[in-house]
């Protein structure tokens, strides 16, 4: 079935596309937008963003498969970024990865079996100064220990909110 978005968020579409001078700039965030709503990118919604930003199916394809926060499949609750390059790496990202990969029991590319949460790798997420970090959700949580993580993890089981000294992703970003 075809991938459809509310009149409200084809406002929101609209307005996205008239930032662009060129239409294809306006790709990833009206993935991010249709993402927002549906949790993941299925083929269909592929198939949306491709005709509203005039690329081809497969160029829109490219775009989910090289950018880590694009879901290829409905993901968990939460979802979970180990940032493993450098700086992160060597201030103890392997620990990191590996401890989440024991607490969710489920790799990296996986969603633990509760489905609350799915486990990333990911690329520099520009937090390289606070290393190691992940991002969970919109969430950067940064100058991380197993201690600390697990700490955070236990929040968010419980369902609190972020606390002030972690830092919202991508905070400048305009609205989508
Ligand atoms: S290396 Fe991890 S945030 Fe840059």
């Amino acid at each position: 079935m075809a991938f459809t978005l509310s009149a409200e968020q084809e406002k929101l579409v609209d307005q996205i596309l008239a930032r662009y001078p060129v239409l294809q700039a306006a790709c990833i965030p009206v993935l991010h937008l249709c993402q927002k709503q549906v949790g993941w990118v299925s083929p269909e919604v592929i198939d949306y963003v491709a005709s509203r930003v005039g690329l081809s199916t497969s160029q829109v394809q490219g775009v989910v498969t090289f950018y880590t926060m694009f879901h290829q499949r409905p993901p968990g609750r939460h979802t979970i970024w180990v940032c493993r390059t450098l700086s992160c790496e060597v201030r103890g990202a392997k620990t990191i990865q590996e401890h989440l990969e024991r607490r969710l029991g489920c790799h990296a590319g996986e969603t633990s079996a509760d489905g609350a949460f799915t486990l990333k790798k990911a690329e520099c997420l520009a937090g390289c100064g606070y290393a190691p970090m992940v991002q969970i959700d919109d969430t950067f949580h940064e100058n991380l220990t197993v201690a600390k993580l697990d700490a955070i993890l236990d929040r968010i089981a419980r369902g609190e909110a972020a606390t002030q000294d972690e830092t919202p992703w991508y905070p400048h970003a305009p609205a989508p």
